[in-house]
Formats: structure tokens, C-alpha cells, sequence
């Protein structure tokens, strides 16, 4: 069975509010369930489901989807695993082979992206391999002196790469892999000068890195005495792994994510491993780099609050800056946790215990307390222009006036000054949708009325495409959703949209919207709107050539033309009240 049918077929089998009764105590309300939402923290009941129409929603974060959004993010899987869980519950059965290539599947040959996996799969049993092998006491000695015990080892499934130049290009070879697929997984390297083929990692304590549904897609390496060279190096980007994408422990975090356990982001391998170790099993780390966009995005997807831990130096105390400013302007909570100078979390817990970590987490700062905290220290100078480019890179504008207020008053600034310089700032900042200038305003109405009406009545679209309703689209996200709309069936399209997308649809639908039973009412509104702005275009156009007084000659006809606009502008104005 494909994937779309088998979707299909679990939706019709599956009851959304069974499901999801398994997790939160749903009330009815009318024709909705409602209670409080599992996604975020509350008591109230704004969290809600639509049996009918197989959706959930939530008025508070905005958490919104399907029976898959649901499962899947309940339990912290990915589409695959979800579509295989919930097809065994229901008893579907899923084609091995061709449901390997839905959406959702990369766009990569599937015959290279296995072998690649595979190849990473073979290297992580080998460097694990090594490490419980004769080769591997030094490593093991190191692990002892560091305190990592052999069973979080195992969890992460930490190995150790023997200091010979050909151990993993022999097993990989022996394993029927050509040296260049070891080259393209960046696991070997190739000699310039004599060609030859030898292992990158040597004499590195390993840390294999997982992709979010479990599979080994890169390594970092740490040397493990005091030796002249890098302290870690990393696998370069591969058809599998792309520096920035993952977050090191999160296939494994997730899960306790879920579970309740507080997502916690830190800098180090070290770090994380030690943390899981002690019981904080929420925790993840950047891979040597700085926090990307792409990190926050993902880890977003499983909390929508999250403790940053950083070093409490000066550089430390910058990047946490950096990190909660990301955190903040995407509408999550952080805290912000530093440890004393010179310990980090590894050190702090193996020598000061549990206790001293919980009370600095008793202690640490809500995110933006922190902002405006590091910012107190800076030059006003510096601090204005943080605030400013801050409060501009706000996505949801409902949230900039809490935090332009926690910003002037923390640093004596004028608010009334701080938010229309921030608002200067979003002006000239590129291509977000919610912004813009006012002229624009008109067309954004449009193209939300036109496609509100688009996703609550699905089988009206040809009515909206005889009106030519596509050409009325200005702003991307509306024509992208129109595109997916008109190629796909409405189930299918769903799930194809994005995250913004979905929740869009399931509003026009659910909750608030009022019930779908006035096709033929609303269509009526779209056209009289799209005739009053049809209207409107043509006006403008005939203002601006009077203006220009490119039709000199016939002033008075066109005076007539712009008088009858403005009538026919009045009475459809005047039908629609
Ligand atoms: P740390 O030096 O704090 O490393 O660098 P660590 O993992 O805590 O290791 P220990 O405690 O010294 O054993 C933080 C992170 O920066 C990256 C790694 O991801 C590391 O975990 N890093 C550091 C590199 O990629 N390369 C380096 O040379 C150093
Ligand atoms: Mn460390």
C-alpha cells in the first residue's frame, strides 16, 4: 500500500479523540473535546479537538495538526515512525519499499543514502568495537578518570578509533565498500600526494552523532592525552549530515522531552553524555558551532521552553546571549543557567554534585531578566542597538511590546523611542510576511480572505479559479498554499503543508471559525471583494495616468470612467453591509 493511502486508510480507522484521550482528559464542549493542552504548561482548557474534521488545536501555543501531528509530537517521533507505529495499532500494512518515498523523504537517491547509513552504522560498530577490544584499555582508562560510566557509554554508544592509519578502511573495505563512499561520508580521507586511502579518525575518543529518527549520520572524536592537535575534530558535511542541522543527544532527549524532562541546551559532547548520566536526559548540544537557526527550529518542535547552560566566562556569558535572543525572538521561554568560572557542567557535577547544579537552575534568570541583565554591563551604546535589532527580529509582533518594555525599563531607555526605532528596523528588514507598508495591507486582506475561503471549502476551488482567483495572490505563503491546494487532493495536500501552513488551515476550520455549512454566503463575499479590488486596481491606474496627464485629450472621458468606478466602488461597498 503507499504511504498516501496508507495514511488514508489509518485516519479512517483510527479515531483522533481515542488517541488522544490516552493522554490528556478531554471534556466535551459542542461539538468539540477540549482540555488542557499537552504541549505547553497550563490549566486551562485551550487545547482542543475537532472528530469530525480529525484536527487539533491549541489557542495558547498553537500547536496544531492530524491524528500524525499528534502522535508524533506526543511521543517524539518522526513521520516515519509515527506512519509505522500508528499503522501497526491500526493494522495496516505498509509497503516496505515504495513508502520509503513520501513528502517527507529527502531527495536523494535512495540506493546512496542507504549506503551511507549503512556505512555509518558499520564505522560506529567498529569504533564501538575497538573500544571494548584489547586496542581500546587506553580509551577506557580515560573514560574512568572522566567518570563515564560503561553504561552511558553504551547508551550513546561511544567508541574509540585505534591509532593505526587503515583500522576502519580495512573493516569498511572487508565490508564491500569502495574507499571513495568512505571518502564521501568524510570518515576517510584520501592522500593528495600519494592517493592512498586512510582513516581521519585516529586515536579519538568517538561520539557517534544521530540523526532524529536514531541513525548514525556523523562522528566527533576527542583526543584523550596531551597531544599537539585539535581536541575534537568533527565530520564534514556528507550527503547525510549537514553541519547546523543536528543537535548532538536529541534523538536520544526527545524522548525524556516528552516525557516531562527539561530540554536543556549546552556546548559540549562531554557535557551532554554527563548530563544524561546524571538523570538529565532532556539534554542536547551544539556540535561545534555557534547555535543555528535550524537547531532552534528543531528543538522547538519537541518544547517550547528550554534551559540554555552555558560557561559562566565571558565568552560563555556572550554566546548565552546569543542563544536566548534566538530563543526569545521565536516566542519561547528560556532560562539561562552559567556556571562559575572555570567549571562547566561536566566539571560541576562530578565534583560539587546534583545539589549545586539545582540550586544554579533554582537560580538562573528567565531569559530576557538575563538579556537585560548582560546588556546592563555593555556599552548603552551596544545595548541600544541590541535592542533594537532584537525587538525587530520578534516573529510574532503580539510579543514586542513585553519585551520593549522589559527592555527600556531595564536599561533608563524612552520606550515610546526603543519601539518605533525597532519598528523602523523591521521596516527595512527583508521579506516577513506580517510586515510591510500600509499600501500592502489591502492586498494581505485579500490574499488571507481568498484562501480562508480556499481551505474551509476545499471543493470550491474551481468556483475560485473561474473568478481567476490566483491572479489576486500577492504574498508567497498564499500562492505556495494555493499551488499545494490545486495539485493535491485535500487530504493529501494537508500533509504536505508546513508547520505555519497547517496551523492556518486548521484555524479556517476549527475552533472559532464558524461551522462550514455557508458555501455559497461566503463564496458571494470573495467575489464582491474581488471585484471591489478589481475595482480599485483599475482606479488607481487611472488616477496615476491623469496624473501624469498621459490623457490629456480625453480628461473628460476619463473623468466619466473614474466617476463610474467610483460608483459601482460604492454600491458594492454598500451591498456588503
Ligand atoms: P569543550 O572544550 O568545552 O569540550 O568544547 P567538551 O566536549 O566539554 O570536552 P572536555 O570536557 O574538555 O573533555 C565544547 C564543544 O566545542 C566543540 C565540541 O563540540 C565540544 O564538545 N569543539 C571544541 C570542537 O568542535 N573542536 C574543538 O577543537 C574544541
Ligand atoms: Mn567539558
Amino acid at each position: 500500500m503507499s504511504q498516501r493511502t496508507a495514511v488514508q486508510e489509518i485516519k479512517a480507522r483510527l479515531n483522533i479523540v481515542d488517541v488522544v484521550r490516552r493522554y490528556v482528559e478531554l471534556k466535551r464542549n459542542g461539538s468539540r473535546w477540549v482540555a488542557p493542552c499537552p504541549f505547553h504548561q497550563e490549566t486551562k482548557p485551550s487545547f482542543s479537538v475537532n472528530e469530525e474534521e480529525g484536527f487539533f488545536y491549541c489557542f495558547g501555543c498553537q500547536a496544531s495538526g492530524d491524528l500524525f501531528d499528534f502522535y508524533g509530537r506526543i511521543n517524539g517521533l518522526d513521520f516515519r515512525e509515527t506512519l509505522e507505529a500508528l499503522a501497526e495499532e491500526a493494522g495496516v500494512a505498509l509497503d516496505k519499499w515504495q513508502d520509503r518515498g513520501g513528502p517527507h523523504a529527502p531527495r536523494q537517491s535512495p540506493s546512496e543514502k542507504q549506503q551511507m547509513l549503512r556505512l555509518h552504522e558499520i564505522a560506529a560498530a567498529h569504533f564501538a568495537g575497538n573500544l571494548a577490544s584489547e586496542a581500546g584499555r587506553e580509551c577506557r582508562d580515560y573514560m574512568q578518570k572522566r567518570g563515564i560510566s560503561p553504561e552511558i557509554a553504551q547508551a550513546f554508544g561511544l567508541g574509540w578509533s585505534r591509532r593505526d592509519w587503515r583500522a576502519l578502511t580495512d573493516t569498511l573495505s572487508r565490508a564491500g565498500f569502495a574507499p571513495e563512499t568512505g571518502v564521501r561520508a568524510a570518515l576517510l580521507s584520501r592522500s593528495e600526494r600519494s592517493g592512498r586511502v586512510f582513516d581521519r579518525f585516529r586515536g579519538r575518543f568517538m561520539f557517534p552523532i544521530r540523526s532524529l529518527s536514531g541513525h548514525v549520520v556523523a562522528f566527533g572524536g576527542r583526543i584523550i592525552a596531551d597531544e599537539d592537535e585539535a581536541k575534537y575534530i568533527n565530520s564534514s558535511d556528507s550527503p547525510l549530515y549537514k553541519k547546523g542541522e543536528h543537535l548532538y543527544g536529541l534523538s536520544r532527549a526527545r524522548r525524556a522531552i516528552a516525557a516531562g524532562a527539561p530540554a536543556m541546551l549546552t556546548e559540549g559532547y562531554m557535557d551532554v553524555v554527563t548530563l544524561h548520566q546524571f538523570g538529565y536526559g532532556g539534554a542536547v548540544g551544539v556540535l561545534g558551532t555557534a547555535l543555528t537557526p535550524e537547531q532552534v527550529k528543531r528543538l522547538s518542535g519537541f518544547t517550547s521552553r528550554v534551559e540554555l547552560l552555558f560557561d559562566g566566562d565571558r565568552a560563555g556569558r556572550k554566546a548565552a546571549l546569543r542563544s536566548a535572543e534566538m530563543f526569545l525572538a521565536r516566542g519561547l521561554r528560556c532560562k539561562v543557567v552559567l556556571f562559575p568560572e572555570k567549571d562547566d557542567i561536566d566539571s560541576l557535577l562530578r565534583t560539587q554534585g546534583k545539589d549545586c547544579f539545582e540550586r544554579l537552575r533554582a537560580q538562573a534568570p528567565e531569559g530576557l531578566d538575563f538579556c537585560v541583565q548582560a546588556l546592563q554591563e555593555m556599552a548603552p551604546r551596544e545595548a541600544v542597538e541590541w535592542s533594537r535589532a532584537f525587538l525587530a527580529k520578534i516573529e510574532q509582533p503580539e510579543l514586542i511590546s513585553g519585551c520593549a518594555t522589559a527592555l527600556a525599563n531595564g536599561l533608563g531607555l524612552s520606550e515610546a523611542e526603543l519601539r518605533e526605532q525597532a519598528a523602523a528596523a523591521r521596516q527595512s528588514a527583508p521579506a516577513r510576511p506580517s510586515q510591510g507598508a500600509p499600501a500592502d495591507r489591502h492586498a494581505r486582506n485579500c490574499d488571507r480572505e481568498l484562501m480562508t475561503f480556499a481551505v474551509r471549502y476545499p471543493q470550491a476551488l474551481p468556483r475560485l479559479r473561474e473568478l481567476g482567483a490566483r491572479l489576486f495572490l500577492t504574498a508567497p505563503w498564499s500562492r505556495e498554499l494555493w499551488d499545494k491546494m490545486e495539485q493535491h487532493p485535500p487530504d493529501e495536500a494537508f500533509r504536505l503543508l508546513n508547520e505555519k501552513e497547517k496551523a492556518f488551515w486548521v484555524r479556517c476550520r476549527t475552533g472559532d471559525a464558524p461551522p462550514l455549512n455557508n458555501e455559497d454566503g461566503e463564496f458571494a463575499a470573495i467575489k464582491t471583494m474581488l471585484s471591489r479590488f478589481q475595482l480599485a486596481g483599475q482606479q488607481a491606474s487611472v488616477t496615476a495616468a491623469l496624473r501624469q496627464g498621459a490623457g490629456k485629450d480625453d480628461f473628460e472621458a476619463d473623468m466619466e470612467y473614474l466617476r463610474a468606478l467610483q460608483e459601482t466602488l460604492e454600491k458594492t461597498h454598500g451591498k456588503q453591509h
